[in-house]
């Protein structure tokens, strides 16, 4: 009975060492290799909470004195355009102030304030509202304008020639569904650098009768001209 009793000691004992020394070199080991990977860099640190946020979700921020923007056109006749300025929202979808055919937002070019945002359909008789809208811009405003739809239909040269005298160079080749996204301002002596033009073209159209969307996103100087 004795031994019996020696032996079940002198078992255990060994069970409880070596159980020891597996969880230690296990915790051991693991130990070592997060320490590792730390002092390689290679942490599973969330990396989004790591890049700094720019105005309008843009790629790069803006110098001093210069307005954040994000112009989206629509897609196809589905998905509405966008139009952020110094990281508002101006028009959208979810704002409920968009419409197909052209999409305007009026800035006041010195203090960054929204004057006027609106959306003209090209298809029915919004023109003549759309020439007198353009007619009233003042000196000093940076226009936004993006494209749903078709902006081309009723275009006239009313129009086009308030689009080139705010530094538009595509107005004049706007043709029937293709997407067109513009930041200019009146009293803009050269032509806009802020201009994307996609044609509606079957051969290469991403969607069914329609371009694919436009995106452009930039920094407009507070005063442009
Ligand atoms: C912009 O705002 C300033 C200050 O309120 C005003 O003097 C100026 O006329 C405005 N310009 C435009 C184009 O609205």
């Amino acid at each position: 009975m004795r031994v019996t009793g020696v032996t079940r000691c002198v078992l255990l004992l060994i069970t409880l060492l070596g159980t020891w020394f597996i969880m230690h070199t296990y915790f051991d080991q693991g130990w070592k290799a997060i320490s590792l990977r730390s002092w390689l860099g290679v942490t599973d640190k969330p990396r989004s909470k790591e890049l700094p946020r720019h105005k309008c979700g843009n790629e790069k921020s803006c110098p001093h004195n210069y307005f954040a923007f994000r112009i989206i056109s629509g897609a196809a006749d589905v998905v509405g355009p966008s139009i952020c300025f110094d990281d508002i929202i101006l028009m959208s979808s979810v704002k409920n102030n968009i419409g197909r055919g052209l999409n305007i937002a009026l800035m006041n070019g010195t203090t960054g304030q929204l004057l006027k945002a609106d959306a003209f359909n090209m298809y029915s008789g919004d023109i003549s509202k759309l020439e007198t809208f353009l007619g009233e811009v003042k000196h000093g405003t940076i226009v936004l304008a993006a494209s749903y739809d078709d902006v081309a239909t009723k275009m006239n040269d009313k129009v086009r020639a308030h689009f080139v005298e705010l530094g538009s160079s595509h107005v004049k080749n706007l043709g029937f569904r293709d997407n067109w996204v513009f930041l200019g301002a009146k009293g803009l002596k050269d032509k806009s650098p802020f201009e994307q033009h996609i044609k509606n073209n079957k051969e290469t159209n991403k969607y069914d009768g329609w371009p694919e969307l436009l995106e452009m996103e930039g920094c407009a100087p507070r005063k442009m001209d």
